[in-house]
């Protein structure tokens, strides 16, 4: 039974690390958040046209994260965030959507 649970356990690691998805590290995106706060806010609440990143979805963040990098346009203000994700990597990605969605 218990060697069972651990194949399927490692089974899903495996599987997430298919997809690319890391498991993100909220402690090392907190440190790594400390460029977006001057428009995010300080907890992630947004201001005037900067949005709120606080609590949305994991994947949504680190999607959206994504095509910022990519330069794909998602917003009106676009242009004003991809110079922020242009030099994130798939862990500070991670990193900063685990943090972001603990706020
Ligand atoms: C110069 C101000 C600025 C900085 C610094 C900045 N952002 Fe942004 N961010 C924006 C703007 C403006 C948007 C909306 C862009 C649009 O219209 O597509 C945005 C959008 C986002 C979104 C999408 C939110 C949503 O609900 O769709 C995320 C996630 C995000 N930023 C994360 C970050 C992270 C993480 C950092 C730091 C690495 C950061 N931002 C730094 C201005 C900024």
């Amino acid at each position: 039974m218990k060697k069972w649970a651990m194949a399927v356990a490692t089974g899903l690691v495996f599987a997430s690390g298919m997809g690319g998805v890391h498991a993100g590290d909220v402690e090392a995106g907190k440190a790594k958040y400390a460029t977006c706060q001057g428009c995010h806010g300080p907890s992630g609440q947004g201001q005037a046209i900067f949005p709120g990143v606080a609590g949305k979805d994991v994947e949504y963040l680190a999607d959206t994260l994504q095509k910022y990098r990519a330069g794909e346009q998602v917003g009106p203000n676009s242009m004003m965030m991809m110079p922020h994700a242009i030099n994130l990597s798939d862990e500070d990605i991670a990193d900063l959507a685990a943090y972001m969605n603990s706020l």
